[in-house]
């Protein structure tokens, strides 16, 4: 069907310059890419800055079928997308449970998936040609530049990533234990000793992996917890 792709040299946020267009009526699959953000948003509402021309920052516009119960399903779909376009450049790419991607314990990639009424907006950020970081990243950010040793075509990784995106993003429903399968083996937080922040407060426990409807298992003082959403996750060492 038409696949529409927005390019814009400058924009606020193309999260939300998805949302403009699913609010006129925009179909499924609208993508909005640009070079330059002002007002990049992260989670939590920090905000994401990149050097333009370096970095990746693009939306896709998602009008499931599935119910919305299951949404939070396409940050996992969005972060293994990442994943799978990154090793083809002979990397190993983890999964940070929900929605980064890490190569050798540092975030590469940033997902934010923000959803209205009838439609959800997928936004990616990948540090594709970041050469340096400012000192306070430069222990928890990596680049696939910095990764591989030399500069990387960007259009050829943002089309990798879509192509994967548009296979991924449908197996949140009955094929999901597909994405699944997929996702727990670049898990990076199973087996290891994590700490969750959420809005019912702070949690302590053992990551067991990910169960089957993409929850985390946390196992807290020998009891199983299913964690449905958290705001921050950290590994504790
Ligand atoms: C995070 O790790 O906190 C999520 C970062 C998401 C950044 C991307 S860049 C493209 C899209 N537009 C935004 O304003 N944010 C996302």
């Amino acid at each position: 069907d038409d696949m529409r792709l927005y390019i814009r040299e400058e924009i606020d946020s193309t999260n939300d310059e998805v949302r403009r267009l699913a609010e006129a009526g925009a179909a499924d699959g609208a993508v909005v890419i640009a070079n330059r953000q002002t007002s990049g948003r992260g989670r939590r509402g920090a905000a994401w800055v990149c050097p333009p021309g370096e970095a990746l920052a693009f939306s896709v516009l998602a009008r499931p079928a599935e119910p919305a119960g299951l949404w939070p399903r396409l940050a996992l779909a969005a972060g293994l997308a990442v994943a799978e376009a990154l090793e083809l450049h002979g990397v190993t790419a983890g999964i940070k449970w929900p929605n980064d991607v890490w190569i050798d314990g540092r975030k590469i990639c940033g997902v934010l998936v923000e959803s209205g009424g009838h439609h959800v907006v997928i936004g990616i950020g990948v540090n594709v040609n970041v050469a340096e970081f400012p000192a306070e990243l430069a222990d928890s950010a990596t680049s696939l530049w910095l990764e591989t040793g030399e500069p990387v075509d960007r259009a050829g990784v943002f089309a990798e990533i879509l192509r994967r995106l548009d296979v991924r993003r449908h197996q949140i429903g009955v094929d999901f234990p597909l994405l699944l399968d997929a996702v727990r083996s670049r898990c990076v937080l199973t087996g290891r000793r994590i700490r969750l922040m959420s809005a019912d407060g702070l949690r302590e426990g053992f990551c067991e992996g990910i169960g089957t409807g993409g929850e985390l298992l946390l196992s807290v003082d020998g009891r199983l917890e299913r964690i449905l959403q958290a705001d921050e996750v950290r590994v504790v060492e």
